[in-house]
């Protein structure tokens, strides 16, 4: 069980904003010609997105996908599921997936497979954050938020067992 008091502050929200918009306004600069599809991941990219788009100034379309890969542990099964596919078809188009955090880094490397045998014209990933871990793979993550170290964090659309998402900045837990 996690209480209130297990929780230290990470990544306050001036911190966040501050990111959140420099980003937004990087790929305002180099998507001006383009209406890329932002495709979010849920759930733990909603309130990543919800924010980060306010900051993206040229025509942009959303589309969601829900994978599980965790189920409700905290340590990745390794086993991605597509729970929730795509509405549009992204054929011809400009992707940028929005994630919250890569920490295997099989969730993205799942998803960037699946997302180009679709044939968008291309693909970009925007992850807010990125643990610190030893990788088997990499991933090219063009626009980053931060790098943290391999704790568990949660807030800022990040749970655990479903709690915490609301909070408004990035936590981790003191064990
Ligand atoms: P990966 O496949 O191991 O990279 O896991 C990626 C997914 O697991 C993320 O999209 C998150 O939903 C979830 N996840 C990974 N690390 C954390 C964490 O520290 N807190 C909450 N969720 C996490
Ligand atoms: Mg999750």
């Amino acid at each position: 069980m996690v209480s209130e008091n297990d929780i230290r502050v990470l990544i306050d929200e001036k911190t966040l904003r501050k990111k959140v918009s420099e980003l937004g306004k990087l790929i305002t600069k180099d998507y001006r010609d383009k209406k890329p599809v932002l495709v979010a991941i849920l759930k733990g990219s909603f309130i990543f997105v919800a924010d980060i788009c306010r900051y993206i100034k040229i025509p942009v379309m959303f589309d969601f996908m829900a994978v599980s890969s965790y189920g409700n542990a905290r340590v990745s099964s390794g086993i991605v599921r597509i729970t929730k596919d795509l509405d549009t078809n992204i054929e011809g188009r400009d992707i940028i997936i929005i994630e919250d955090i890569i920490d295997s880094g099989r969730t993205l490397n799942y998803l960037i497979k699946n997302l180009k045998a679709r044939n968008p014209a291309s693909i970009e990933v925007c992850a807010l954050l990125d643990k610190n871990v030893p990788r088997k793979t990499s991933n090219e993550v063009k626009y980053k938020g931060f790098d943290i170290p391999n704790k568990y964090v949660i807030g800022y659309g990040l749970d655990v067992g479903e709690k915490y998402r609301n909070l408004a900045y990035i936590g981790y837990i003191e064990e």
